[in-house]
């Protein structure tokens, strides 16, 4: 099959983590006759540079002309002092809103060769953690009514946190066919103590779940979960929360398997159409210096054969490649700990493939 693969390096690693990322890709199609096309856009601080604004239209049109979308990273600190609607992050919040993609998923996982790597204890984690947050993308507080007013204690500003019943129906969806997919219990995370539109999550979610009775779904304030994902991640499976609250918690569940370089996500909305990114920014500090890890991008590679391809088991062969890897003990400088051998980014990209 050809399959037409938009690809936005970005700024900062996001080119060298990509390079690696598409020799994976080639490699895939080599060994199971797949051919990918790749056609190249700018997204970000690069296309501020060139077209002078974070996304540009050519973008989204070849975005929306492709299978799949596999992004790098955005930003650093030549942009840093643009207004926000200028800077390269608005690039991709536009993105994700232009293509619909309306779930994030990102899965945290801790590999067994990494768990030295965790900043929790080790009887914490000792059965692995293997958790799959999916965050709603494009709706809530941030991009509801916001702004400023005056008021009697001086000046204010607000933002609103608003959902309706299809916005949260669509997600919910996502969260128990993922479910039905993994070990069959869902938690939905809200704040339906106090917040109304929390209320209506917690009716729309129970709602859904008539559909789906073989998954167990519970539910859990947002404090009690940023609290338990430390006491005792092992408890969670998948994940289903609102878009602020997935921004913050799926940010605490991938540092607690300790490695930044390592995580991929995708994020997707009703037709196959996706974008695959790591969960990293673009770490100005090691920029074109092949120190980045390229794994994170490279898993995000295999989300997008499973997601938007629909190919199982050329994901799967990225996967173990990762696993073998690392029992080998090489180690890229972020996940580094004694007894293993430090490699740069394409180094670590030659390992995975021949691995593969
Ligand atoms: P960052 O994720 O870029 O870097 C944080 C730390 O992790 C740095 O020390 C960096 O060297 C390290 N790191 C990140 N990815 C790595 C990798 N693959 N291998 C090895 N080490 C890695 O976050 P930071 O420093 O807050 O932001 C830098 C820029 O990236 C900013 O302009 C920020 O706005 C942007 N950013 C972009 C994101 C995106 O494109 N999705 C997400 C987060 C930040
Ligand atoms: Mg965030």
């Amino acid at each position: 099959m050809n399959y037409k693969i938009t690809v936005l390096p970005g700024d900062g690693i996001g080119p060298d983590i990509i390079a690696e990322a598409l020799k994976v890709l080639d490699l895939i199609g080599e060994k199971y006759g797949h051919s990918f096309l790749y056609t190249e856009a700018d997204l970000g601080g690069i296309a501020l540079d060139r077209h002078g604004e974070p996304l540009p239209q050519v973008t989204v049109d070849t975005c929306k002309g492709s299978d799949a979308v596999l992004l790098g990273a955005v930003g650093g600190p030549k942009w840093d002092t643009l207004p926000g609607n200028k800077r390269p992050e608005a690039g991709l919040l536009g993105i994700r809103a232009a293509l619909g993609l309306y779930a994030n998923l990102r899965p945290a996982v801790i590999y067994g060769a990494l768990k030295d790597a965790s900043p929790l204890k080790t009887e914490i984690i000792s059965n692995g953690i293997d958790i799959m947050v999916i965050r709603e993308l494009t709706g809530g507080i941030y991009f509801g009514k916001r702004g400023r007013l005056d008021s009697e204690g001086g000046e204010a500003a607000f933002d609103t946190e608003m959902y309706n019943v299809s916005e949260i129906k669509r997600i919910a969806k996502v969260g128990f066919e993922t479910a039905m997919k993994r070990g069959k219990k869902l938690m939905s995370v809200d704040k339906a103590n106090v917040l109304e539109s929390s209320r209506l999550w917690r009716q729309v979610v129970e709602e859904v779940a008539k559909e789906y009775p073989e998954v167990a779904l519970s539910h859990m304030y947002v404090d009690n979960a940023a609290m338990q994902l430390v006491r005792n991640p092992a408890q969670f499976d998948v994940i289903l929360t609102s878009n602020i609250f997935g921004d913050i918690l799926s940010d605490e569940a991938s540092m607690i398997t300790g490695s930044i370089g390592m995580l991929p996500s995708a994020s997707v909305g009703s037709s196959k159409l996706g974008l695959y990114e790591p969960i990293h920014g673009s770490a100005p500090d090691i920029a074109g210096q092949d120190k980045a890890n390229p794994i994170a991008t490279i898993l995000s590679v295999a989300m997008m054969l499973r997601y938007s391809l629909d190919l199982t088991d050329e994901a799967d062969a990225i996967e173990k490649a990762v696993q073998d890897v690392l029992n080998s003990g090489y180690r890229t400088a972020d996940i580094a700990s004694p007894g293993t051998k430090v490699v740069g980014t394409k180094e670590m990209g030659k390992l995975l493939r021949e691995h593969m």
